[in-house]
């Protein structure tokens, strides 16, 4: 009888042991490079409540009490986190050639992996080649700057029509978010989606993309972390097949109609009809889906990161009433709101810069090491991520005096220009930063200015910027209400 108990006992104390071994297999690894380590549990990693956290805050915590770089375990997933301006550098510029890439464990799921976020090496040059020409010349941005001109006119309308009913709205859901997302159905798919109707399928599918699933319990959030990290990405499979299908829609009609839009479909129809077929593309493996992806990869990529920054931009001027008197002084002397104006208004820019520095919408930059990589006593072994604390990096005092403060001010001073060239990066720096900086730049000045030009905004009793808690790169926020009078 004993000998059989102590068999149970010795059989149950070896399958903890297998349990708690797997349940660390990865830790280590940083120790192992001289790396300080936040203490990681078994399966849950560094944290043991990573949904109650903010990761601006996290890190600017952690940066505190580490320095320039410390390391993480997300699950059993090792990051080196990076908080010093000199090594930020190196790995978004200098050395970009060793941290090219982006983990696609991220999300690691049908049409999801062939997004450029996700694409690596020569395949991500390639594709990124196709489209950055028309996501940033001019002429096409010219282009381009029309259709939102008529979409921000639409979404006034739509506005007006509100306003008569109350006037303390989510600016974000009722006004810039359609515009933002009509301009954006035009330019990338070439059709335009009726804005108002909720259950056109279109604006369904694209909900979903953007939806997340951040009220998900937290011993549901917990189990996916141990055993499917990524998996609050899965729903968005359906979303890209559904897009995928409107795109093959819309390129057989631009084949049938022939002629060129200047849009995101031109481009569709000339890299399938003559790149995709070439024997370059062949190798790369470089297919017709793979193209065909970008199309919902960069209205994921604009909509919800546009309409943010134009409600966080709002916020900031409705809290300081002193300043927005200034930007609406600045836009009342443009006789008429064009392309070309809206490249100038210098204290709008200012505002936007100001509270992207402070409210980065992706507050993190993440790249992985594809090759050994060593400098200043840092060593980073190929296959290792490294995460780029962007938040951290611009609320350095030293670059930034009061961090804590708006002042878009600082952005007009002597050199303001020079101001945080590497500290500040919302929209990430190097060669793989955002595909579409300037024609967010654009669109969010042309839209924030026409709107204070026509409209009063003030705040409200529910006015608030606050993000939610989660772990996650994207910062997701709490509804933004503002009041809206008509001029
Ligand atoms: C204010 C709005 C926007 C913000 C704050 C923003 C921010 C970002 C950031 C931080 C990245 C990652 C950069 C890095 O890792 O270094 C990124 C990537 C990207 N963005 Fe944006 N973005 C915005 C608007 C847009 C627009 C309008 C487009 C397209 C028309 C776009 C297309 C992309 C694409 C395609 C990538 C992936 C680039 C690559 O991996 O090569 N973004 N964006």
């Amino acid at each position: 009888m004993e000998t059989v108990v102590l068999l149970v006992l010795s059989l149950v104390v070896l399958v903890l042991f297998l349990i708690y071994r797997h349940g660390t297999r990865t830790h280590g690894t940083l120790e192992k490079l001289g790396i300080p380590v936040i203490k990681p549990y078994p399966f849950v990693g560094s944290y043991l409540t990573p949904w109650t956290k903010y990761t601006a805050v996290e890190d600017q915590r952690n940066a505190k009490r580490f320095g320039a770089v410390w390391g993480q375990y997300d699950g059993l997933v090792p990051y080196v986190y990076v908080a010093s301006v000199e090594l930020a550098k190196c790995v978004m510029i200098k050395d970009f050639e060793y941290f090219q890439d982006r983990p696609v464990s991220m999300m690691d799921y049908e049409y999801a992996r062939d997004m450029l976020d996700f694409l690596k090496g020569e395949q991500w040059k390639q594709v990124r080649s196709l489209f950055s020409k028309t996501v940033s010349s001019g002429s096409k941005l010219k282009a381009m700057m029309t259709t939102v001109k008529k979409c921000t006119e639409d979404g006034f309308k739509r506005l007006d029509a509100k306003l008569e009913k109350e006037n303390e709205l989510v600016i974000q859901d009722e006004l810039f978010g359609p515009i933002v997302l009509d301009a954006m159905s035009q330019f990338s798919f070439g059709i335009k989606i009726p804005m108002e109707d909720k259950s056109n399928p279109f604006l369904q599918h694209v909900n979903i993309f953007t939806a997340g699933d951040y009220e998900t319990p937290a011993w549901k959030a917990a189990f996916r972390l141990i055993f499917k990290p990524g998996s609050e990405f899965e729903m968005i499979v359906p979303a890209f097949k559904f897009m995928n299908e409107v795109m093959r829609k819309s390129i057989k009609e631009r084949r049938i109609s022939g002629g060129s839009k200047g849009d995101i479909v031109d481009i569709m129809v000339d890299a399938i009809d003559n790149k995709v077929p070439t024997k370059e593309f062949r190798d790369l493996n470089i297919t017709e889906d793979i193209i065909v992806t970008q199309g919902a990869e960069l209205l994921m990529a604009s909509y919800g990161t546009t309409a943010a920054v134009l409600s966080f931009c709002t916020y900031y001027l409705v809290r300081y009433p002193d300043i927005m008197e200034r930007v609406v002084c600045e836009v009342e002397d443009e006789e008429e709101l064009t392309y070309e104006s809206a490249q100038r208004l210098p204290l709008l820019e200012a505002v936007m810069y100001e509270a992207l520095r402070l409210t980065p919408f992706i507050p993190r930059h993440i790249r992985t090491c594809t090759r050994d990589w060593e400098r200043d006593g840092v060593r980073i072994p190929a296959g290792t991520n490294v995460v780029i604390s962007a938040s951290t990096l611009q609320m350095d005092p030293g670059e930034f005096p009061e961090p804590e403060s708006f002042q878009p001010d600082r952005w007009l001073a002597d050199g303001g220009r020079k101001l945080g060239q590497y500290h500040w990066m919302p929209f990430g720096l190097g060669p793989r930063a955002c595909l579409g900086t300037r024609l967010a730049t654009l669109e969010v000045k042309y839209i924030l200015a026409s709107f204070l030009k026509r409209y009063r905004v003030s705040t409200c009793s529910k006015s608030r910027l606050e993000v939610k808690p989660g772990l996650s790169l994207l910062a997701d926020f709490y509804s933004i209400w503002i009041k809206v009078e008509k001029r």
